[in-house]
């Protein structure tokens, strides 16, 4: 039994003028400590994905299908049961810290009330605890500093923080949503590092939620590019970085700085993402490929294993063989 298995999610969201369907039948599994990056540009129903299985949709959203932890239903649980889960066994990281951090209270106040809540620890066992965690996602001078406010750390200090939070209780899934996003690129890293360090000493599996496919490129085993709402390619991270086989992961891959060239130029895809409360009614990217047929402006493509390797997933009219070359012949010509 995988650890985590969500199958044929969905996500919509009643409006006043219509009905937004933000996600739309999203599966994946997750092992033990494996990792899972979720890609797309914003808007593609990424963060409702993960909002879905922690069971944090907004007021005015529903999530359908099954979120299975360990076999059990995340989305029918009892709250009582689930709220015993979240924050224990599956815990979520932010890209904005203040969304997690209580700015009135220290960090060991913070710290020690999940501790004695989900584990009935001592507060000085707690105390003792929550240093050792600031000490493993190195923050210099924990036993000083658990005292302190969030408003007294740095913004690449205080991601740090939220994900000794995160990991308090040892979780056996970690989701995080953008959390370097808004850190500079050597913070950037260092969290990374960070993340990749706990999965190797904790065993944590980890979905990973980003814009920027670089991020993934070194932590990331499986990645699921969404677009529109949809999955459009699914696979391995290798597969899907050396052989995109999907126009839109072949131009997301286009839009990361190509160091190649002198200096480093950006090529995004042009065009924007579509409003979700109004889709085209074929493939979501149709109106934006530059493959795209009369038939992709028609009918949704559904998710199916590759023709070239059935171990990626793709939602694609166009064959996997035409669209592989096509990028070589950019690599090469480009
Ligand atoms: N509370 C809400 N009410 C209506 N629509 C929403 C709500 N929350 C999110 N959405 C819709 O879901 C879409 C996908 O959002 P999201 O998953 O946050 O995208 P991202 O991939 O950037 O994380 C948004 O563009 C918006 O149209
Ligand atoms: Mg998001």
């Amino acid at each position: 039994m995988s650890l985590l298995e969500v199958k044929n999610l969905g996500v919509r969201f009643a409006t006043h003028d219509a009905m937004v369907h933000a996600v739309n039948g999203v599966s994946f599994s997750l092992e033990r400590g494996q990792t899972l990056g979720i890609v797309g540009e914003s808007g593609s129903g990424k963060s409702q994905t993960v909002l879905a299985v922690m069971g944090l949709l907004a007021k005015n959203g529903e999530a359908t299908g099954e979120v299975l932890y360990q076999g059990r239903d995340l989305l029918t649980m009892p709250a009582r049961e689930l709220n015993g889960i979240r924050g224990d066994r599956l815990s979520m990281i932010f890209q904005d810290p203040m969304t997690s951090l209580n700015p009135y209270l220290t960090i060991e106040r913070q710290m020690s009330e999940v501790l004695e809540l989900h584990k009935g620890m001592s507060r000085r066992d707690a105390k003792k605890r929550s240093i050792e965690l600031l000490d493993a996602v190195r923050i210099p001078d924990a036993a000083r500093r658990v005292g302190m406010y969030p408003h007294e750390f740095s913004g690449g200090m205080r991601q740090r923080v939220m994900i000794a939070m995160a990991l308090l209780c040892e979780p056996e899934i970690l989701i995080a949503d953008e959390p370097t996003t808004a850190l500079d690129v050597t913070v950037q890293a260092q969290i990374l590092n960070l993340l990749r360090d706990l999965q190797r000493d904790f065993g944590t599996a980890i979905v990973m939620i980003t814009h920027d496919l670089g991020v993934v490129a070194g932590l990331c085993d499986q990645v699921m590019v969404m677009y529109g709402g949809r999955v459009m390619e699914f696979g391995s991270a290798d597969e899907l970085f050396y052989r995109p086989s999907h126009p839109y992961t072949v131009g997301l891959l286009g839009a990361l700085p190509r160091l190649d060239h002198d200096g480093a130029e950006l090529i995004s895809i042009p065009g924007n993402p579509p409003n979700l409360a109004n889709m085209p009614r074929g493939c979501p990217f149709s109106e934006r490929c530059s493959m795209a047929s009369e038939r992709c402006h028609r009918e949704v493509p559904a998710l199916e294993a590759s023709e070239c390797d059935p171990t990626v997933l793709r939602a694609c009219f166009r064959p996997a063989a035409e669209v592989i070359p096509a990028v070589r012949e950019e690599v090469v010509h480009g």
